[in-house]
């Protein structure tokens, strides 16, 4: 069976000999031909321009033939987009060029010519499209509102999310204001993606996990909800709420095909919570890719014996693969997942 095929199969909660795998950050700073490109250019340089994304979300893949391929952007070219443009910090983080401080900063928010302003991604997709046929799966992503109103409201990176909590809690109407803009360019965004092919989209709600869970589904859940609804019938929607899974009756309620699950719960615990028509994707510490190829294939292999049986599984780590992630623990996890019966 071809790699798309396998992985549709997963979305749809149909019966699979093994599951498909693939890696959330795949393409990046584990990789030495990512390193040497980014001698030459710059992250938004390869962002932006088709033939060095293409090049980029290729490199995993030709390294490792993993089932699926993500495409090679970041969550902020929504905030980018609107307005709000972002930058690396030297120590590591993100940099808004402003953080949202007024009702007249969010006014001013604006996804206008969205379509236009991200042509890129939909030029890259199809380069994606052509190379991979029906022989991988091709997956496109988006941050979550939330997770996006964290960095445009904190003004980038943040330890302790306050100003973006200080604004659910003391201005709501703002907030959910600030919310409905963030939405509706997603949806507009992921359409870009639909037209281009895409196989299933990826709601990165990376900081769903720093909320409580009385106020999850009001913060995070229900606008996440709003985008899958928008779009289930056109795409298979992958939810990936980080540290989330104590809220399991709101991620049913956002009705993905899959909801991601981190390393801090048993995956076929979290599968038997879900409805039978929702599956599961995760859940490896990414940190067993600083290992040794004995302890990845072990862990790896006690993941796929718990799977057994369960519908609606595909593999990857419970977060985005580290910079120090080996080559010898890449190729044998996905040696290990694909050999699996
Ligand atoms: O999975 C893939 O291979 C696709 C590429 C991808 C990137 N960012 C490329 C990238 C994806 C899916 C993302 C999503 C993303 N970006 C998220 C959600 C996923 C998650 O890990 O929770 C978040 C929170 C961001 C925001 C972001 N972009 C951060 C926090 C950073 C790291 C900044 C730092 O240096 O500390 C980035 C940069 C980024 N995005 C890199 C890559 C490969 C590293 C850039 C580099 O230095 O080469």
């Amino acid at each position: 069976m071809k790699s798309r095929e396998r992985f549709l199969k997963a979305c749809d909660c149909e019966p699979l000999d093994r599951p498909p795998v693939w890696v959330m950050r795949q393409a990046g700073r584990h990789l030495p031909e990512y390193l040497a490109l980014k001698e030459k250019y710059t992250f938004h340089q390869m962002v932006q321009t088709p033939e060095l994304a293409f090049e980029v979300t290729m490199q995993p893949i030709r390294r490792y033939r993993m089932d699926a391929a993500i495409v090679f952007s970041d969550i902020l070219v929504i905030p980018e987009a609107m307005g709000q443009p972002y930058e690396f910090r030297d120590k590591g983080g993100i940099q808004m060029g402003y953080r949202l401080d007024t009702a007249e900063d969010i006014a001013k928010l604006s996804s206008d010519g969205i379509e236009e302003k991200l042509d890129y991604v939909a030029q890259t997709l199809k380069l994606m499209r052509a190379e991979l046929g029906d022989d991988h799966a091709l997956i496109g992503f988006g941050g979550s509102p939330w997770t996006l109103a964290t960095y445009m409201v904190e003004g980038g990176s943040s330890k302790d999310y306050h100003r973006a909590k200080r604004l659910f809690f003391n201005d709501r109407e703002l907030f959910d204001t600030l919310m409905e803009k963030i939405s509706d360019a997603l949806i507009r965004y992921f359409r870009i993606q639909i037209a281009q092919g895409v196989d299933a989209v990826q709601v990165f709600d990376s900081w769903g996990g720093v909320l409580g869970p009385e106020i999850f589904w009001e913060a995070s859940g229900k606008w996440i909800a709003k985008i899958v609804n928008a779009l289930k019938d056109e795409v298979r929607v992958i939810v990936f709420s980080k540290g989330s899974h104590a809220n399991v009756e709101a991620l049913v309620r956002t009705g993905a095909h899959l909801q991601g699950c981190d390393w801090t719960k048993n995956l076929a615990d979290f599968r038997r919570e879900l409805p039978a028509n929702m599956g599961v994707q995760g859940n490896l510490d990414p940190v067993i890719l600083e290992t040794k190829p004995e302890i990845v294939r072990a862990e790896a292999l006690r993941i796929l014996e718990q799977m057994r049986g369960l519908n609606g599984h595909v593999f990857n780590l419970g977060h985005g693969i580290a910079p120090a992630a080996k080559i010898e623990n890449m190729e044998t996890l996905i040696q290990t997942v694909q050999e699996f019966r």
